[in-house]
């Protein structure tokens, strides 16, 4: 059986992208990128994707009339290019109705927190102004409520005593740089997903 054809959504710097192209790099992991899409076209994102092999295409929200007609044309790419699961990395734009119920069951995303506690942005001042002990990452199905659907696998981390939001953010990623790509393989082992 072939490996897992993946797409990653990104708008920025992508280190959690470059964690998920270092795990495919491996032959014997289950899943492999082949398209990255940002709706930035100065992301760091796409220069990791293209030095990794990767195809890459930048697709500007600014250019469509709506949030729909721009998830439409993510939404053709991404079956043009014959992928069967979408990454979430640090994509920063809401996303349609339509386009989150086409990729239901197939769409996962990973969020800064330990959901369902944080949703949204700022995610490590939140947990630093509520005096949490633990803070870390979740991977999770995507649903059309904002950071929302079924946990996959979760990543803590201690808050420790006089933690910034510049160190947490920091424990944080790390613990999220390990985290996706075992749940991109817990999914990926799973045929199911697989069209052939
Ligand atoms: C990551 O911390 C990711 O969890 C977060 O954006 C960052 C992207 O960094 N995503 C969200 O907040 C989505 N709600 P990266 O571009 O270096 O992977």
């Amino acid at each position: 059986m072939g490996r897992l054809k993946v797409g990653v959504l990104i708008s920025g710097r992508g280190s959690n992208l470059q964690a998920l192209l270092d795990a495919c790099a491996d032959p014997a992991f289950p899943a492999e990128i082949a398209l990255v899409i940002s709706n930035v076209a100065a992301a760091e994102g796409l220069d990791r994707a293209a030095k990794a092999g990767v195809a890459t295409l930048a697709i500007d929200h600014k250019d469509f009339p709506d949030r729909e007609s721009f998830d439409a044309k993510m939404d053709e790419a991404l079956r043009a290019a014959g992928i069967e699961l979408v990454c979430l990395a640090g994509f920063m734009r809401l996303l349609s109705t339509g386009f989150v119920e086409g990729w239901r069951g197939r769409m996962i995303n990973i969020h800064p927190s330990l959901l369902p506690a944080f949703k949204g942005l700022h995610t490590h001042a939140q947990a630093l102004a509520a005096g949490v002990a633990e803070h870390g990452c979740t991977v999770h199905w995507v649903t059309p409520a904002l950071d929302d659907g079924p946990a996959i696998l979760q990543g803590r981390v201690p808050v420790l005593a006089g933690d910034t939001v510049e160190t947490l953010a920091a424990r944080v990623l790390e613990a999220e740089h390990r985290l996706y790509p075992e749940a991109l393989r817990l999914i990926a082992r799973d045929s199911s997903l697989r069209s052939e």
